[in-house]
């Protein structure tokens, strides 16, 4: 059991079932039951971790929802695949597995009909790493790099340590939805310094799975500018709308001018296991990279990782499907929920994924009343939208990828909250 005190409204996190998971009676994707509340303090879980959240959030008494990985069990084919090759018993050397590329690729092309060969794929550890890689081979000390805020706070983080300049093409937010500033984004790739552009697709916080329309307008800018993009895709599988594009599928231009960041880790839950991929079709920039790559010998798969992904690729989608259908539900209930209960507080509803972006700014709160009203009053760890750069600034990201009755839980103390802080607001007014 969790050593972290939750509150007594919050469902803690424990397992309903304290059986081992039968990995032998024939159970599959059909089955799942994602109302499960799995205990996922009794490993060591960032999420969950009560040291870190007390150094970032000053306690550990709340709601995490402030990590993008979701608190479902992997799918129940993946668990069977690791499961018998632990059974094996011998962990040496792998040979390297063709089955896996290859069924990259048949995913990507059945599924979103973009177009690669197995070998335009270069393995690495995660997508922070292709992501650090790209920007250093593809760019210089002190060039400036557009990325459109609010956006994944890493970016900047990982701009800063490389030390090139960030520059910002901020999202505009017009009725509710968030839109590509395309004039903006023609002045900025115009000027010869800024030379790469990292797109999010679809893009966290603010959940837009960018259309076929917008990234060809996107990538006619970059390729007329002569900036190169790397596309963070790892958010590719789960959308409620229309389905996502992959930029580099929209033209031979795009495809050209693209390396594309694509991983299982959000889509399967796999990030304490999982690889990412890098996609490059341009044989000198791929081969530039593969070169990188191999000078510094990352390159090995590990034998649990080989056989996560393989079984994710060739048998998850099932998996997929169902959870897709349960964060519709989920979205559902904080739909409504806000709508009855807290209306002033507006979901930016999203096309996709598990991350949801809130605005509070109707609350008026500065920053750090909006950090106190989330920790001390709701009871949340979430993701202040600050993080996300200054253009964040009145918003939290919440992550609704867990069971519906913890995200309810979570809800009734956001109520619980926003009603205190309107009575009080009240009384101040009336004093
Ligand atoms: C857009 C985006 N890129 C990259 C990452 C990090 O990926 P990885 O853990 O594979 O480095 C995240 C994680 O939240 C993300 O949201």
């Amino acid at each position: 059991m969790s050593n972290i005190n939750y509150p007594d409204h919050v469902a803690v996190p424990c397992r309903a079932s304290t059986e081992p998971l039968n990995l032998n009676n024939n159970m599959n994707s059909k089955a799942l039951n994602l109302d499960q509340v799995v205990n996922r303090a009794e490993v060591p879980t960032l999420k969950f971790d009560g040291e870190t959240m007390r150094r970032i959030f000053g306690t550990a008494d709340l709601w995490p929802s402030w990590v993008a990985d979701m608190d479902f069990q992997a799918a129940p084919e993946i668990q069977e695949a690791l499961s018998k090759r632990l059974a094996h018993g011998v962990f040496g050397y792998e040979a390297t597995l063709n089955e896996l590329p290859n069924a990259v690729v048949s995913w990507f092309q059945r599924r979103y009909d973009w177009s690669f060969e197995a070998d335009h794929i270069i393995t690495t550890p995660r997508t922070l790493n292709s992501l650090a890689t790209l920007i250093s081979l593809f760019s210089s000390e002190g060039d400036g790099v557009i990325v459109q805020p609010p956006v994944f706070y890493d970016f900047k983080l990982i701009l800063r340590a490389g030390k090139r300049r960030l520059v910002k093409n901020a999202l505009k937010l017009e009725q509710g939805q968030y839109q590509m500033d395309f004039a903006g984004l023609e002045s900025v790739t115009a000027k010869a310094e800024n030379t790469l552009l990292i797109l999010c697709n679809p893009h966290n916080p603010i959940g837009r799975v960018w259309s076929k329309e917008d990234l060809a307008r996107l990538s006619e800018i970059c390729v007329r500018n002569k900036v190169f993009v790397i596309a963070d895709e790892i958010h590719s599988d789960i959308y409620f709308q229309h389905k996502y594009t992959p930029l580099a599928s929209v033209s031979e231009a795009a495809a050209l001018n693209t390396a594309t960041c694509i991983s299982p880790v959000k889509s399967f839950n796999l990030s304490g296991v999982a690889n990412s991929m890098i996609v490059i079709k341009d044989e000198e920039k791929r081969q530039y990279c593969k070169d990188w790559y191999n000078r510094m010998q990352i390159s090995k798969n590990n034998v649990f990782t080989n056989a996560a992904m393989l079984a994710a690729y060739t048998k998850g989608e099932a998996w997929l499907e169902q959870v897709t259908e349960y964060l519709r539900g989920n979205l559902k209930t904080l739909r409504a929920f806000l709508l009855q209960n807290t209306s002033l507080i507006k979901l930016i509803e999203p096309e996709g994924g598990f991350l949801v972006w809130l605005d509070f700014r109707e609350l008026s709160f500065d920053a750090k009343q909006l950090e106190s009203f989330l920790v001390i009053e709701a009871k949340m760890a979430t993701n202040p939208g600050h993080w996300f750069g200054r253009e964040g600034a009145g918003f939290a990201r919440i992550n609704i990828a867990c069971p519906r009755s913890v995200l309810e839980a979570a809800l009734l103390q956001l109520g619980q909250a926003y009603s205190n802080s309107l009575n009080e607001s009240g009384n101040k007014n009336g004093a």
